[in-house]
């Protein structure tokens, strides 16, 4: 694991930008596609600018990239103004090339039964496409992973989870009350990112300091699941100072 401290989260979202503009182009030139895996929330909407800016003014071309993203809230309409299908169409989707068959997020609107077969060929999508290239992550305050909580094990793949109570509460804002988040979610499991050859973990700001400090530095155990992240050479955790001040 290697850990990036960057003065600020501007700068730092530039700097992961980039590196994913760099596999896009790097795999264009060999004709083939570029396996994205990304995450929603807050920590990543600098990179989604970026990248649109990158599109719009310096001619990157989003046609030979494929997207998994992490997870969804079960269950959640696609519609809904809190769905990961609506935050990445705004942030990201609406403002490159990418072909619309090429995105891949997890489906909140499944019947409960068909959950398990669809998380199967989840994986089995990836895995076609030759796998992930780069996996892109947030972490929450229980040291989340995608939706992978407190618990998890390490080789779990892709699943219908439950949400802590702190992830509820986090998100509470967004849905105008803890009650009113779901109490699910469907995840990539830690199996899943660990496929990736290339895992970059951002965070940003004083809230995230204690997790990171845990993630990095703490014990491996799955009541942190980050800090499996431990055991990977592939792993970047790219901060900026505050989320890094309590580092030793
Ligand atoms: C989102 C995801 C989560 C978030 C995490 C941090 O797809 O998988 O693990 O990355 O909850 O959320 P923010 O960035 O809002 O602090």
């Amino acid at each position: 694991l290697a850990v990036s401290v960057y003065k600020d989260e501007h700068i730092a979202s530039i700097k992961v930008a980039r590196r994913i503009a760099d596999i896009i182009i790097r795999k264009k030139e060999k004709g083939e596609n570029a396996i994205l895996g990304l995450a929603t929330g807050a920590t990543p909407v600098e990179v989604y600018t970026e990248l649109a800016r990158m599109h719009k003014e310096e001619g990157l071309s989003f046609q030979n990239v494929i997207t998994f993203n992490l997870d969804e809230y079960y269950p959640m309409h696609p519609e809904a103004k809190q769905s990961y299908v609506r935050f990445m169409d705004e942030q990201l989707f609406n403002h490159i090339d990418i072909k619309r068959e090429n995105i891949h997020i997890p489906d909140g609107t499944l019947k409960k039964e068909d959950i398990a077969n669809y998380c199967l060929d989840y994986e089995r999508k990836i895995t076609e496409v030759g796998g992930l290239d780069l996996q892109v992550l947030g972490i929450g305050r229980t040291g989340h992973i995608g939706f992978n909580e407190p618990g998890s094990a390490p080789n779990s793949g892709t699943r219908l989870v439950t949400l802590d109570d702190l992830t509820r509460r986090d998100a509470s804002r967004d849905f105008g009350g803890k009650e009113n988040v779901p109490t699910k979610a469907i995840t990539m499991g830690i199996g899943t990112i660990f496929k990736a050859k290339e895992i970059i973990l951002m965070a940003w700001s004083k809230k995230k300091a204690p997790i990171i400090r845990k993630a990095v530095e703490g014990e491996i155990s799955s009541s942190v699941p980050a800090t499996f992240l431990q055991l990977s050479d592939n792993v970047e955790f790219i901060l900026d100072e505050d989320a890094a001040s309590e580092l030793t």
